[in-house]
């Protein structure tokens, strides 16, 4: 990596503040692109350009001052940023990479075509066709909006044919949607994976995680599978990887199906709230992993450090603004280390922070980051 390098961010959220923490220690510049004053990543010492996305002129002169452009979630303006890139300008991952994971229906038709294991599917552009795959697949029924999903955001899980009728007589949106069968699994499951230019490919130890109302609550690793099926997982997620062509880290969110085996449910073509744990799990860390990845280093180790991980997401209650007590008591009195992403206010299920705790299994690791969890209050503040 060389030291004149700057990495550029587009997206100023944790993912940002946590990648930028990570150049920090790799001694690596890094300059984040973003409009919110507040941000996360501006509580780092990247340096910054606060400004809308779509403002063009401050866009085009930020990306001129950059070796490499990375991003720290996929809703971005591809249109847009091909339009402002200068000539030579390597972008990690690719946008016709992001062009296709932005759109879950997109994705899915990709995952299906190639043959890698995906819920039953289909385009829903109304009522009928949604019905009519209900009546192939059985309800529940999941009804996904195609783009700028998130935390559960534009997933619906509807239980029969008259709250599908409702859901569609009460939509806005002209848009077509995903339907998907839904899938009881026994467990969700994911894994990190990073790729280089040079085709070099690692993966991180497979995470289980628990979601509720699409929300990830925890993530435990290594995940209990057995050392076959882990290794299935691994080399569905290289051939990914290598299909794609894919440069950084890219996170697989798979369902374990209750007949065995599993079924992807997405991608992210970023680091990913499950691999928060390998900053102190890990040798290496996502984040150090995906900058390494972007500017052409030779990989790190994944190993980990512990033998078994647990991370809590600290989740807002309650609207506005807020106090955080107890902060210091976490690593004081357990083996748990917070991060604070610094926002300005909470919002029921507004991911605030996280914290992760390690032990001689990932249960034991959980009971620790339950007991720290403890510690915490978040109080509403003026
Ligand atoms: N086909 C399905 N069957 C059962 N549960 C599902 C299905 N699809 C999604 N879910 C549940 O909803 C959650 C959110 O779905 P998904 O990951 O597609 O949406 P998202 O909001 O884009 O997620 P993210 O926050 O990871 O970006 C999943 O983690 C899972 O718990
Ligand atoms: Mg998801």
């Amino acid at each position: 990596m060389s030291r004149s390098t700057t990495v550029g961010i587009l997206g100023g959220g944790q993912l940002a503040m946590m990648l930028a923490q990570a150049a920090e220690r790799l001694e690596l510049s890094v300059s984040v692109y973003e409009e919110d004053p507040g941000a996360p990543a501006f509580h780092t010492r990247a340096s910054r350009v606060q400004a809308s996305p779509r403002d063009s002129d401050r866009l085009r002169a930020w990306l001129e001052g950059l070796s490499v452009l990375t991003f720290e979630n996929e809703f971005v303006d591809t249109s847009l940023l091909r339009e402002c890139l200068p000539a030579g300008l390597r972008v990690f991952p690719s946008l016709a990479a992001l062009d296709l994971v932005q759109d879950k229906l997109r994705q899915k038709v990709y995952l299906s075509e190639l043959g890698f294991p995906v819920p039953a599917f289909r385009e829903a552009p109304d009522a009928a066709a949604a019905e009519a795959f209900a009546a192939e697949q059985g309800w529940p029924l999941v009804l996904k909006e195609r783009r700028h999903g998130y935390d559960g955001r534009g997933t619906y899980v509807l239980k029969d044919a008259e709250e599908l009728r409702r859901f569609f007589a009460e939509r806005k949106s002209p848009d077509s949607l995903l339907a998907e069968a839904f899938v009881p699994f026994t467990m969700e499951i994911a894994v990190q994976v990073a790729r280089n230019p040079r085709g070099q490919v690692s993966c991180f130890p497979i995470v289980k995680t628990f979601q509720t109302n699409g929300v990830c609550h925890w993530a435990k690793a290594p995940a209990s599978l057995g050392p076959e099926e882990a290794e299935q997982i691994t080399v569905l997620a290289r051939r990914l990887m290598e299909s794609l062509q894919a440069v950084g880290v890219f996170a697989v969110e798979m369902f374990c199906a209750p007949e065995g085996g599993i079924l992807i449910n997405e991608l992210a073509p970023r680091v990913h709230n499950s691999g928060h744990y390998t900053i102190e799990g890990c040798r290496t860390s996502q984040f150090e992993q995906h900058l390494r990845a972007v500017t052409d280093a030779d990989l790190g180790s994944t190993e980990l450090l512990h033998p078994g991980m647990a991370m809590i997401n600290i989740l807002g209650d309650f609207e506005g603004p807020y106090r955080l007590e107890g902060a210091d008591r976490v690593s004081q009195n357990h083996p748990a280390i917070l991060h604070w992403y610094h926002k300005k206010t909470s919002g029921r299920g507004r991911k605030l922070g996280h914290l992760t705790a390690w032990g001689s299994t990932s249960d034991e690791a959980m009971r620790h980051a339950l007991e720290a969890r403890k510690e915490l209050h978040l109080c509403p503040s003026e």
